[in-house]
């Protein structure tokens, strides 16, 4: 097992009716900029809830963040927490407003002038603006996490950023909100979930038997109430299981100690950025084909998933392995998520060509867990996912 160091701050509070617990995690004298999506919380009785909960608190909103957090939207936000003397922000949403609110954590504190170069060049948020989140959709973790990816339509980038300064104070994760989640966002919280799991596991063996377990927990969960969910969001014990496992998939714990890839991530970021793809379906088009291709460095943990989680018992690593992948796709296939990008796009023969080019140009020549994924290496995977 590798050396790590494990702080993760971020108050949880789990369970039907806790919405109503909002006021008291905000502190008293705060000036509070609320920010939400493009509008599924007033159908649905969340942003009924939420300004019940906040009462009689002075409370700014922004609405209208999209999903794949938009740069220039968020400049506009950003404008009203200058102007206002904002000092804590409150996100209702799912990972695009939270992420929103994250770049804005940092963005409102940041000294440059440029707030995009926090994302271009890397820097770290030690300190963000305080805030903290209702959650509305399960799937990126983000309520727990201090990762945030933004979206700039502009120049067709989609770019990741975090820092300790970017944990939640808080965050409230009320399973009924699940009610209301149609299908294809449902589905997609699943496979989301599911790819963060692999991306922090599905490496080489590291002698971390608790994180791998821990980690295939994950997975069965995910596996054993997707498709509940999927056919009834009422239920409610499903939608808690689902919650929570999506929390646990990138807070932080399965991680530590062990090697991560993340290849799978940065190259879907690619197909969102370019076609408009949901972030979990491009993980669905990539991952597959990036396991395929890294197969010999892969094998052990894969036949590993094969054999603990989808129960593969005969056959050698190898078979394993390869059965493995392809459980994958069909549970995919199960939640009619598509798993090839000529099913999203008819516009895809120059894809690898151009992420190549991308990553080149960024410096961005060894992914993966042994930093060994070249730009060449990450054409061919893309090739492989047409
Ligand atoms: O905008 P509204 O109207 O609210 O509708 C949203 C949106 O259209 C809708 N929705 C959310 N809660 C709902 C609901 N509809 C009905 N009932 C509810 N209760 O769902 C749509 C998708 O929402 P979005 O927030 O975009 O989805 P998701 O949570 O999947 O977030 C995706 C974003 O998170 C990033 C992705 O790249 C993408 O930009 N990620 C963030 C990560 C992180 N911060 O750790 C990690 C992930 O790997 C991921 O990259
Ligand atoms: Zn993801």
């Amino acid at each position: 097992m590798q050396n790590f160091e494990f702080k993760n701050p971020t108050k949880i509070l789990f369970g039907k009716g806790q919405i109503a617990s909002l006021s008291k995690e905000i502190p008293q004298d705060a000036k509070v900029l609320m920010l939400y999506g493009g509008g599924s919380i007033k159908k649905n009785g969340i942003y009924d809830q939420v300004k019940a909960a906040l009462g009689d608190k002075d409370i700014l909103e922004f609405g209208g963040i999209p999903a794949n957090p938009e740069y220039e939207v968020l400049l506009k936000a950003l404008k009203v927490i200058k102007a206002e003397k904002v000092d804590f922000l409150l996100a209702v949403g799912g990972g695009s407003v939270i992420d929103g609110v994250k770049f804005l954590a940092s963005a409102a504190l940041y000294e440059g002038d440029t707030p995009w170069d926090i994302l271009t060049k890397r820097i770290r948020t030690e300190v963000g603006m305080p805030f903290g989140t209702v959650l509305t959709l399960p799937a990126t973790g983000s309520e727990m996490n201090s990762g945030s990816v933004i979206t700039r339509e502009e120049t067709k980038e989609k770019l990741a950023m975090g820092g300790p300064g970017l944990f939640p104070q808080f965050s409230i994760l009320d399973p009924e909100v699940v009610h209301s989640i149609p299908p294809r966002q449902i589905a997609n919280g699943i496979v989301d979930a599911f790819n963060h799991v692999l991306e922090q596991y599905a490496t080489y063996p590291a002698n971390a038997n608790l994180q791998d377990r821990f980690a295939e927990s994950i997975l069965q969960t995910l596996i054993e109430i997707g498709p509940e969910v999927l056919k009834d969001p009422k239920n409610y014990n499903a939608a808690a299981n689902f919650m929570w496992s999506c929390t646990m998939a990138l807070n932080g714990l399965i991680q530590k100690g062990v090697p991560t890839d993340w290849a799978v991530h940065a190259i879907g970021h690619e197909l969102t950025a370019l076609y408009g793809i949901d972030h979990a379906r491009t993980l669905a088009i990539i991952g597959p084909s990036h396991y395929k291709h890294n197969f010999e460095s892969k094998k052990e943990k894969l036949a590993q998933y094969g054999e603990r989680v989808w129960n593969i018992t005969s056959g050698t690593v190898e078979e394993k392995a390869q059965q493995a992948i392809d459980k994958t796709v069909e549970f995919y296939h199960q939640l009619d998520v598509a798993t090839k990008l000529s099913d999203y796009t008819d516009n895809y023969n120059n894809t690898a060509q151009i992420i190549f080019d991308r990553f080149v140009e960024r410096g961005w020549t060894g992914l993966g867990e042994h930093q060994n994924v070249t730009p060449e290496d990450v054409k061919t995977i893309v090739e492989m996912s047409y």
